[in-house]
Formats: C-alpha cells, sequence, structure tokens
C-alpha cells in the first residue's frame, strides 16, 4: 500500500492565533488531516527569536494547543507536538545553516520586517555587511542572530518530517522557497535524501489584513488592539473591532487595489461563506459601508463562536493537554531520529558507539 502524503506545518505560540491564522492556516490543516500522515508544530524555539516573557510563552504554548484542537485539529489523526520537546529541529538546522551563504538569510523580507519593528532598519546597500541603523528611542533590543537564522531553523522543522506539503499563508512562500533551496542543496552536496518540499496556499484567507492597516498582515503581535480579530475574541469585542476597521472613502462596496480595507472585509467574508467576490459586490451594491461591515461581523462571530466554546472547554484542562503533548513528541520523535541519523551518516558524522 503506498504511504499517504506527509504534511508538516506549525505556528508560534506567540499571544493567541489570530482570524488571519484560522483562515489562512487552520482551517486547512484539519481539512487534511484525513488523508494525510500530520504533523503540527507548536515551535517554541522560532518564538525567542524576539522580545518576548518566558512565563507568557510557557502558557501560550498549552493555550495554542488547545487553539489548534478548537480549531478541528484532532490528535487521533494527526501528531501535535511541541518543537523544543523533539530533539533535532535545532541539530538539522545546524547542518543546513552551514549550506546557508548569509547574503540568502539578509534578503529574507520577514526578516527586514522584523528588524523594522525592533526600532532598527536595514540598509539595501549593507546587506553583504550587515548593518542596522537605529532610530532611536523605538529600539527595544538588539538583532540577534536567532531572528536572521530563523527561516533555516523553518527549514529544518520541514525536512527533519521529509514533508511533501507544507500549508502556510502567502507570507510564509518565501521562506517556503528557502527551505526548497536547502533541500535541493543538500541532495546536490550529499545525495539524495530529502523530499522536494510544496507550499499548499489555499485559494481564499491565505492574506488576511489588519483591521487597523489594511495594507499589513494581520499578525498576532500588534500593538494596536483593534488591529486584529483573535480566534477567542467574545463576539461584542468581535463586533466592536470590525465595525471600527479602516475602510476607505466613499461607500461603494468594491474590491480595489485603491480600497484596501473594503476589499480585506470583503475576502474576509467570501474565505468563511465560500461566496464569490463579485456576487457579494453585487448584494451590497448601494448599502453603504454600515449594512456591509455588520454582515462581516455577523459572519465572523457566527464562525469563531464554536472555535471560542471549545477552546474555553479545554485550555484548562492541563493534564489532558499535556498527554496530548506527550503522545505527539513520541511520535514526532521516532520520525526526527529516522532522519537526522540519515542526514548525520550522509555529511560523514561517525556514528554514536551503542
Ligand atoms: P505564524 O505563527 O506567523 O503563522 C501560522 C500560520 O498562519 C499563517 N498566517 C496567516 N495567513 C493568512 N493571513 C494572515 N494574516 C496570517 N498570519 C499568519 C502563516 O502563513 C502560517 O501558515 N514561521 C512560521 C511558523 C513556522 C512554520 C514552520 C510554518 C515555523 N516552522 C514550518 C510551516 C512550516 C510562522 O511564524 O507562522
Amino acid at each position: 500500500m503506498q504511504e499517504p502524503p506527509v504534511i508538516l506545518t506549525c505556528a508560534q505560540p506567540t499571544g493567541g492565533l489570530t482570524l488571519g491564522n484560522y483562515l489562512g492556516a487552520l482551517r486547512n490543516w484539519s481539512r487534511m488531516q484525513v488523508d494525510h500522515e500530520c504533523y503540527f508544530g507548536i515551535v517554541d524555539m522560532h518564538s525567542i527569536t524576539t522580545p518576548y516573557v518566558p512565563a507568557e510563552l510557557r502558557r501560550n504554548t498549552l493555550a495554542c494547543l488547545a487553539q489548534y484542537l478548537a480549531c478541528g485539529i484532532d490528535p487521533s489523526k494527526a501528531h501535535v507536538f511541541v518543537q523544543s520537546h523533539v530533539i533535532g529541529h535545532s541539530e538539522l538546522a545546524w547542518v543546513l545553516a552551514c549550506l546557508t551563504p548569509l547574503g540568502e538569510l539578509q534578503r529574507m523580507t520577514q526578516f527586514k520586517d522584523k528588524v523594522a519593528k525592533l526600532g532598527f532598519k536595514v540598509k539595501e546597500e549593507d546587506t553583504a555587511d550587515l548593518k542596522f541603523t537605529h532610530s532611536g528611542s523605538r529600539a527595544q533590543a538588539s538583532v540577534n542572530s536567532g531572528l536572521l537564522s530563523y527561516p533555516v531553523l523553518m527549514a529544518s522543522d520541514i525536512l527533519l518530517y521529509n514533508a511533501d506539503l507544507v500549508p502556510v499563508g502567502e507570507d510564509q512562500r518565501q521562506h517556503l522557497e528557502l527551505c526548497r533551496d536547502l533541500a535541493q542543496r543538500f541532495n546536490q552536496t550529499y545525495s539524495d535524501t530529502f523530499k522536494i518540499p510544496e507550499a499548499y496556499v489555499g485559494k481564499s484567507g491565505a492574506r488576511v489584513m489588519s483591521l487597523a492597516d489594511p495594507t499589513r498582515k494581520m499578525s498576532k503581535s500588534d500593538t494596536n488592539q483593534n488591529a486584529t480579530i483573535f480566534i477567542h475574541d467574545e463576539a461584542d469585542v468581535i463586533r466592536k473591532k470590525i465595525g471600527s476597521a479602516v475602510t476607505d472613502s466613499g461607500n461603494e462596496v468594491k474590491a480595489d487595489p485603491e480600497k484596501p480595507g473594503v476589499t480585506n472585509l470583503l475576502s474576509i467574508q467570501s474565505a468563511i461563506t465560500g461566496e464569490e467576490i463579485p456576487s457579494l459586490e453585487k448584494r451590497f451594491e448601494g448599502q453603504g459601508y454600515g449594512t456591509f461591515k455588520q454582515t462581516v461581523a455577523e459572519t465572523v462571530v457566527e464562525a469563531l463562536q464554536p472555535v471560542r466554546d471549545k477552546y474555553l472547554s479545554l485550555v484548562d484542562d492541563k493534564p489532558y493537554l499535556e498527554s496530548v503533548l506527550k503522545d505527539g513528541a513520541a511520535a514526532a520523535q521516532k520520525t526526527a531520529f529516522r532522519i537526522l541519523s540519515k542526514v548525520y551518516r550522509k555529511i560523514g558524522f561517525v556514528e554514536r558507539p551503542r
């Protein structure tokens, strides 16, 4: 019998999961667990690349698992694990780092965005010898080398399970490209070892934008409270956030690059209901933004209500959550050791004496 394709994907346990994570990622994951061998990671090692509070990370990691389960991930069908519980992620990342030219990392869009969020600016002409200019009081911390190596660790997460398919939102495409390049480079350097993983980006919901600034993606770590809908937000909070979402001048409900706010709300409505955008435009013709926003708010409330209810029923059940992670880590570790041993053999490391 043919083995089912392997899926690997992950999210960072930094704050709560957002409507963007749900529509762009988790909704697709739960659909895939039926006919694929799935590994769903909670990547705490990625979360320490930017400033964070240890007690919050600990709390958010279990809460993230409760949110995965609330979004429909079923631990009897998929392996759900915490990255730091599995030996091999940082080990393989080291091997891959030795195949990654510095310049490839310095060009990564997310790296530059995160550096900018820390209050620094990367000067384009400096990419060979990275320098950051400091923009005064907004700078929160120095740029650590973990942040630069982040995409290598992400490639390791994927290749450690020899994944065929990686379901992600639009924002992760560039990282996926690097992962594919590294897999190819490894295979060419040492002989065929890794499959070349494909990104799976859903047709709708792959790029949900901030409600406060619809030119930027909706993000867990946005400092503006109204920018992001969390999947565990109460109904009235969701209504308020969508009610105050930035729309554009005029009152025509139309998807248009000149109207990023309205376009974002149309995309959200379409991603949840499956109704195509042209049909939505027709339905809301002449009705103005008020009615439209109310409809979108009710759609989101309805979609997230069961998720929120399930989340609340799970989040305080620490023994159950820990038992899920124990099983997930054991299954993930088995695969990870197998692939890591193969890699170590190929690159010339002597086998560990038994
Ligand atoms: P993270 O934690 O930022 O996001 C998790 C998943 O949600 C998707 N996503 C979005 N989709 C649509 N609209 C948005 N506004 C939005 N925001 C986030 C992301 O594309 C992602 O699929 N680097 C990754 C985590 C990671 C990973 C991996 C992913 C680490 N190792 C290996 C896949 C495979 C990240 O920070 O995702």
